[in-house]
């Protein structure tokens, strides 16, 4: 098969790693990749954003999957307009993306299903958003409809501070994507990821994960894209598992085939693991950054086949490995992340880190410079990962990876996975 990946993080280069294993695979194509994923196939320049050039891309390299990382494409309706053309893709249509694109919609299909989730309500306007607060009293949770980066959600420890994000989301501060809030009650617990296969009708379940989203140690400082993770999270037992499937996961399932909007590909859902069980806080549909780095170290079957089927759904015949090894991860940032980080520094001893058992550098921000030596270049630049029998294990082999980095220019958490050790 020749797979078309789209997306240049570090999850692409996960993908693409364990892509390129698959005996299925006859190309790999990355749509931009980095230079991780270079070493996994091909690199291309396409511009994501139009789908007919992505369109008549596929049809000239006769691409027969495009699997698609990130958020954006999907929600812009990238899997619509390729299935249309007659081009598989990993993912859901723009109307099963809005699980994902709209925190409202969500919310009311968790109505509908019955699927425990946060008390809420929904506003457009400023003066009732604050009389709700004031009613509700803090803690409280405001969050903008549409997609923000990550930027979108204020856990609001005071009125004061619910009322500032209300009136800089509602005056625009995010754009369209906060034309409308969601407030939240604030749920109480641990944070866990699941993430599900899904395709059409049934669902598959795969992993736990646990990210850590603040920059600093010990969870503060300013929100991120993610800083580190790992898999599985012991908060998630079996019992949690399954209850998370059978009170969150099919449920959206059923209820989005119901509707005529069914959904095929990832669910990752982000729960708060409660004194009453899994409450969902929301849904991405796509593999977490840097969730994927820690999954797909432990999946043993090949990946390829399970894509398909979400697409086919034929996911009930499948039952993937899993290792019961952990996986933990440990993201490399510039320095200034998540404000500006420094551009264009050199970072060596990647050989070094990988060259120890069971360590594999995932790229994100990277580039290569004219001389073809490696520099940062974005954010998260890199995610260093380690298999291990335990997750104390994983962690001291990501840490012996990170110590042979060497790249000044770079910082990274000293206490990923602390919860779990
Ligand atoms: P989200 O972008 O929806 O994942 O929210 C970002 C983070 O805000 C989550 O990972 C939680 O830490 C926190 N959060 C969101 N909603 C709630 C809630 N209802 N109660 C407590 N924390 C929340
Ligand atoms: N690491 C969180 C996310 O991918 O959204």
């Amino acid at each position: 098969m020749r797979v078309l990946l789209i997306g240049s993080g570090g999850r692409e280069h996960a993908l693409a790693l364990k892509l390129s294993q698959s005996p299925l695979l006859s190309a790999l194509l990355i749509a931009p990749g980095n230079p991780g994923t270079a070493q996994c196939g091909t690199n291309v320049a396409l511009a994501i954003t139009h789908h007919a050039d992505v369109i008549s891309f596929c049809q000239r390299e006769q691409i027969d999957l495009v699997v698609i990382g990130p958020e954006a494409p999907l929600v812009a309706g990238l899997v619509n307009d390729l299935a249309q053309a007659g081009i598989k893709a990993f993912g859901p249509s723009k109307a099963a993306a809005q699980l994902e694109g709209s925190k409202a919609f969500t919310k009311e299909l968790c109505v509908e299903a019955h699927i425990p989730t946060a008390a809420f309500a929904r506003f457009t306007e400023i003066a009732p958003a604050k009389a709700y607060v004031r009613s509700k009293g803090a803690p409280i949770v405001i969050k903008a409809d549409g997609l923000a980066a990550g930027k979108g959600v204020v856990v609001a420890q005071s009125i004061a501070e619910a009322e500032d994000a209300i009136d800089a989301i509602l005056q625009g501060a995010l754009g369209s994507a906060g034309a409308e809030i969601v407030i939240e009650d604030c749920l109480i617990g641990e944070e866990a990821s699941f993430f599900a296969l899904v395709d059409g009708t049934h669902a598959l379940a795969l992993a736990s994960a646990q990210d850590h989203k603040r920059v600093g140690d010990g969870d503060t400082g300013p929100n991120t894209g993610g800083m580190g993770a790992y898999s599985p999270a012991p908060i998630v037992s079996a019992d949690i598992a399954e209850r998370v499937m059978a009170e969150i996961i099919r449920p959206t399932v059923a209820t989005m085939q119901k509707r005529g909007t069914p959904f095929h590909g990832v669910l990752f859902a982000g729960l708060m693991i409660t004194t009453d069980g899994p409450k969902l806080i929301e849904y991405n549909t796509r593999f977490g950054d840097p969730e994927c780095e820690v999954l797909m170290p432990r999946l043993e079957s090949d990946l390829l086949p399970l894509l398909l089927a979400t697409i086919d759904g034929t996911l009930q015949t499948h039952s993937p490995q899993w290792s019961a090894d952990a996986a933990l991860t440990v993201v490399m940032a510039a320095k200034g992340y998540p404000g500006t980080p420094e551009s264009g520094t050199r970072i060596a001893g990647l050989e070094r880190a990988e060259a120890l058992s069971n360590v594999t550098v995932y790229h994100a921000g990277t580039a290569l410079d004219d001389h073809n030596a490696l520099i940062a270049k974005g954010g998260r630049v890199l995610a260093v990962t380690a298999r291990g029998p335990s997750i104390k294990d994983a962690q001291s082999r990501a840490y012996e990876g990170v110590a042979a980095i060497d790249w000044p220019s770079g910082f990274y958490r000293k206490d990923i996975g602390w919860r779990a050790v």
